[in-house]
C-alpha cells in the first residue's frame, strides 16, 4: 500500500492506495461521484478532472503519480447553489441532457478558457476532442462555452431596456 496526500478540490486529503490504484476509483471511494466512469481506458473523457490545473482522464493516472498534487472536480468548481459560469451556462444553453458527460465536459472546457479566453469554434471542437456525449449532438454544448467565454470576459450582451 502507498500514502499519498492530494489536495482535493482545495482539501488536504490522505489516502492509502493500491501502487496500481486509478486515481478514478480513489476518487469515487473518497466520495467523489461527480467524476464519472465511462470506458475506463482512456477515450470517452467522463472521468475528467483538472491535475495540477492541466485536464487528465483519472482513469488512467495512477494515484501515487499524483500524491501532492492538486486535484479539481466538476463539484470543486461550483455547486448548485453557486455555480462557476462555465456550469451556468451548459444548463442556459440546454447543454445538458442525461448529464453523464457534464462533468468532465465542464472541466475540459475550464481547461482551455483558462489558457484561451476566446476561443473560436475548432478550438473549442479540439478541446473537448476527448470528451464523448452521446445526447447532445454537441452543437449545444460549443454554444456554452462560447458563452462561458463571453461570461468570464465580461463581455456579456447587456439587454436593453
Ligand atoms: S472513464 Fe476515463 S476516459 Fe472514459
Ligand atoms: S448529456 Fe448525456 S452523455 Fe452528454
Amino acid at each position: 500500500m502507498v500514502n499519498v496526500t492530494l489536495t482535493l478540490n482545495g482539501e488536504k486529503t490522505a489516502c492509502t492506495v493500491l501502487p496500481d490504484e486509478k486515481l478514478l476509483d480513489t476518487l469515487r471511494r473518497l466520495g467523489r461521484t461527480d467524476v464519472k466512469k465511462g470506458c475506463g481506458e482512456g477515450t470517452c473523457g467522463s472521468c475528467s478532472v483538472l491535475l495540477n490545473g492541466r485536464l487528465v482522464a483519472s482513469c488512467i493516472v495512477f494515484t501515487a503519480a499524483a500524491d501532492g498534487g492538486e486535484i479539481l472536480t466538476a463539484a470543486g468548481l461550483g455547486t448548485a447553489d453557486n455555480p462557476h459560469p462555465i456550469q451556468s451556462s451548459f444548463v442556459k444553453a440546454g447543454a445538458v441532457q442525461c448529464g453523464f458527460c457534464t462533468p468532465g465536459m465542464v472541466l475540459a472546457a475550464k481547461a482551455l478558457l483558462d489558457v484561451v479566453p476566446e476561443p473560436d469554434v475548432q478550438q473549442i471542437k479540439l478541446a473537448l476532442d476527448g470528451n464523448l456525449c452521446r445526447c447532445t449532438g454537441y452543437v449545444k454544448i460549443i454554444d456554452a462555452v462560447q458563452s462561458a467565454a463571453r461570461t468570464l470576459a465580461g463581455k456579456d450582451e447587456v439587454p436593453h431596456a
